[in-house]
């Protein structure tokens, strides 16, 4: 739901009491009005683009508000607790830092965040790689950015300077992840964007024929030549001018992977112009799709990666992880954050990534996920109608709702009638993505297979609802 409020507007809905979920008072709640009457008073309208649960606390894969009430979580807050809330393992981790206490340390060296960076660099597939740790995801993009480019300025001079993005892409909210971005919507307020930053198309076969395989005249080397080869062409460049290629490791909107044949194009490529292939993990990474990084799925590896969110299932920090000598190319004190490896942080991702490769959530998120799909895909043949695609990798799954089913235009009202529905039934989301028609249906890796099975009826239940009343 982009560029809308939820409104308070409390139903009586029915009672729901099962093992996993528990909805006893109007929803929203009505005494919960006091809070989010101070937010909106107080907060930036921005912020009120979710729906009206309050939260009181969260544990494993269910969330509580302060009423009574218990939610099946689908959201992991927003692809965070991939290890589940308040893992006992990451709290306790958390506990001692804060019982030392030791709350901050600026870049000063401690032994939480010479822990986190071996934890994290140990789960990196690029050999010999170094990380640099920050706070929230855009950072991490924004860095990124900029290594590509010294990269290729220190090599090669300022001609080489273009980064290629794609459209439909997110990479967060500062100017420079704005600019990679692929939503023309949220560029509308940089007046001057930099025209070395050009957006390719993403090679999804929902939307393009030329990605589709089984699209007449399709060729894996067309496929590539429609994204890359004609954004640079298009844009007036020539290969050796690209310093950077930057990829969601599936496309964020849709969850939609990337074609194999495609990534494979794309790391040759940049081999061969010596370009800078990074991709964002910030959705993708910590086992959410199957593997510890979604880009292990394509056979191919990057130059570096941007993750947050997943990485320590609770407190606030991202990462850059890659190459050596890409990452290490500025000197000290010249690329650094207040909060970089905060002592927390850290200890909360180390805790969090120890967690999910002792528990083998990479495993459980690609078995998992098969069942979530082929729910997903009983749904669509229900309701060919209103599901235009369903899809995604592991426990990251995606469900459009459109007006007449494939391809069709998006359907915001029926997404955001589902949306209240599930919540009206205690299966927590966050708002529909993109136009505000894609549900993503991401819960915690660590849930239990009879809580899934729960949850992803609750969700055909809501649909059905929701189709029937709209009719
Ligand atoms: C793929 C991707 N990249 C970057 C970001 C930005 O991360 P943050 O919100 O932590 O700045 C997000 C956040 O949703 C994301 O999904």
């Amino acid at each position: 739901m982009n560029g809308k409020s939820f409104e308070f507007e409390p139903h009586v809905v029915p009672h729901v009491e099962t093992k996993y979920r528990k909805i006893c008072t109007p929803i929203p709640v009505p005494e919960s009005k006091d809070v989010i009457e101070r937010l909106r008073n107080n907060e930036t309208i921005s912020m009120t683009g979710q729906p009206l649960v309050v939260w009181d606390h969260a544990e494993g894969a269910n969330v509580y508000d302060a009423y009574g009430n218990k939610w099946i979580d689908f959201s992991s807050g927003v692809m965070i607790a991939n290890v589940g809330h308040a893992n006992p393992e990451v709290q306790a981790a958390v506990r001692a830092v804060v019982d030392k206490p030791l709350m901050c340390s600026y870049l000063f060296p401690t032994e939480e965040r010479a822990k986190a960076a071996e934890r994290i660099v140990s789960v990196s597939p690029i050999p010999d790689s170094k990380c640099f740790m920050l706070s929230a995801g855009t950072e991490a993009v924004e860095t990124a950015m900029k290594l590509a480019r010294t990269y290729a300025h220190k090599k090669y001079g300022m001609d080489k300077n273009v980064l290629i993005t794609f459209n439909g892409a997110f990479h967060g909210r500062t100017l420079g992840s704005q600019e990679m971005g692929g939503m023309p919507s949220l560029k509308e307020w940089i007046k001057h964007q930099d025209p070395e930053i050009i957006l390719a198309d993403f090679p999804n076969k929902y939307l393009f024929d030329w990605a589709d395989p089984e699209a007449e005249g399709y060729s894996d080397d067309k496929m590539f030549e429609m994204s890359i080869i004609k954004c640079i062409e298009d844009a007036g460049f020539k290969p050796e001018n690209v310093a950077g290629i930057l990829t969601e490791s599936y496309q964020g909107i849709y969850c939609c992977p990337i074609p194999v044949p495609y990534a494979k194009r794309l790391r040759e490529f940049c081999d061969k112009y010596d370009i800078v292939l990074f991709m964002d993990e910030i959705q993708t990474g910590f086992c959410r799709t199957g593997k510890m990084f979604a880009f292990e799925h394509y056979g191919i590896l990057p130059d570096m990666f941007t993750c947050a969110k997943g990485i320590s299932g609770s407190l606030p920090i991202s990462a850059v992880v890659g190459r050596r000598d890409i990452l290490d190319l500025y000197a000290p004190n010249t690329m650094t954050s207040t909060h970089s490896g905060s002592p927390l942080a850290a200890a909360a991702a180390n805790a969090s990534i120890k967690y999910m490769v002792d528990h083998e959530l990479d495993k459980e998120a690609e078995r998992k996920g098969k069942f979530m799909q082929e729910k997903l895909e009983e749904l669509q043949k229900k309701f060919p109608h209103r599901i235009g695609y369903v899809g995604g990798m592991g426990m990251a799954r995606a469900c459009t709702f459109t007006k007449g089913g494939y391809r069709c235009e998006g359907d915001p009202d029926f997404a955001l009638a589902v949306t209240n529905k599930c919540i009206e039934k205690g299966l927590l989301f966050f708002a529909a993505v993109g136009a505000g028609i894609t549900m993503k249906l991401v819960p915690p890796l660590i849930m239990p297979d009879d809580m899934l099975a729960e949850g992803m009826e609750v969700y055909a239940e809501a649909v059905a609802e929701a189709d029937a009343e709209m009719q």
